[in-house]
């Protein structure tokens, strides 16, 4: 039988929670948490839409330039390109959409795979993002896979944005996370879907504190909070 990493693994569409929730699970295990979302952005906003048109050696290589590490614990996790801190000039909309496109792109995800999972060699995680439990980690001792409709996604990203002084226009937003839900759920390679073994919860009628809630009985239900503690 393959041994369990010390890793837990939310996955699920865009607008969903999983960053926060992954935070705040992150917070109360007192580890760190790896937004891999994040990285697919870094890559998008530094590559652009030419790496579509790249080879795979090109790709690769491009890739290899790009070194991703953790800083810190709970909430106060921080993900580091290159010595540089990973900023919010990654988390518009559009440089969503960019990432969803070139996160179809083998030698990228592949250079990505690898890191995700040297960073959880060497401490217990939260992994969040499209295909954490099912392909990056499926032996993560506990795999979460979090949905709900477009609209109610849709309504938290603009209630998010508003509360960042960042008015957001909610049928643009609406169609724009159908879009990447498209594209995300329909690639060849690692697409979005829940792990054979994940928890299904679907959060539309749950609030952040309700939906870490459940996750943390069920953690604590299997032992799990004194394995990471
Ligand atoms: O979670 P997010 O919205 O920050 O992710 C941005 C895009 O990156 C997402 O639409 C698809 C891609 N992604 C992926 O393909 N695999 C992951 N593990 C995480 C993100």
């Amino acid at each position: 039988m393959t041994s369990k990493t010390s890793v837990i693994t939310i996955d699920g569409p865009a607008g969903v929670g999983k960053t926060t929730l992954a935070r705040r699970l992150a917070e109360t295990l007192d580890i760190s948490y790896l937004d891999t979302g994040a990285m697919f952005r870094t890559l998008a906003l530094r590559l652009g839409l030419e790496a579509e048109t790249m080879n795979e050696d090109a790709i690769a290589n491009a890739c290899a330039q790009y070194h991703f590490h953790l800083k810190g614990h709970g909430e106060r996790t921080q993900l580091f390109v290159n010595e540089q801190l990973v900023g919010s000039e990654i988390r518009t909309e559009e440089v969503g959409m960019l990432a969803s496109r070139l996160a179809r792109i083998a030698p990228l995800r592949k250079a990505l795979a690898d890191m995700q999972r040297k960073l959880a060699e060497t401490q217990p995680l939260v992994a969040e993002g499209r295909d954490m439990g099912t392909v990056i980690f499926p032996n993560a001792r506990f795999k979460f896979f979090l949905d709900a409709s477009p609209e109610v996604r849709a309504l938290r990203r603009m209630r998010d944005a508003e509360n960042h002084d960042r008015p957001t226009d909610l049928a643009k937003l609406t169609e724009q996370i159908r879009l990447r839900d498209v594209q995300d759920r329909t690639r060849a390679i690692a697409p979005l879907k829940a792990a054979d073994d994940a928890i299904c919860i679907d959060t539309s009628d749950k609030d952040i504190d309700q939906v870490l809630g459940l996750m943390l009985r069920h953690i604590d239900a299997s032992g799990g909070s004194a394995l990471f503690r």
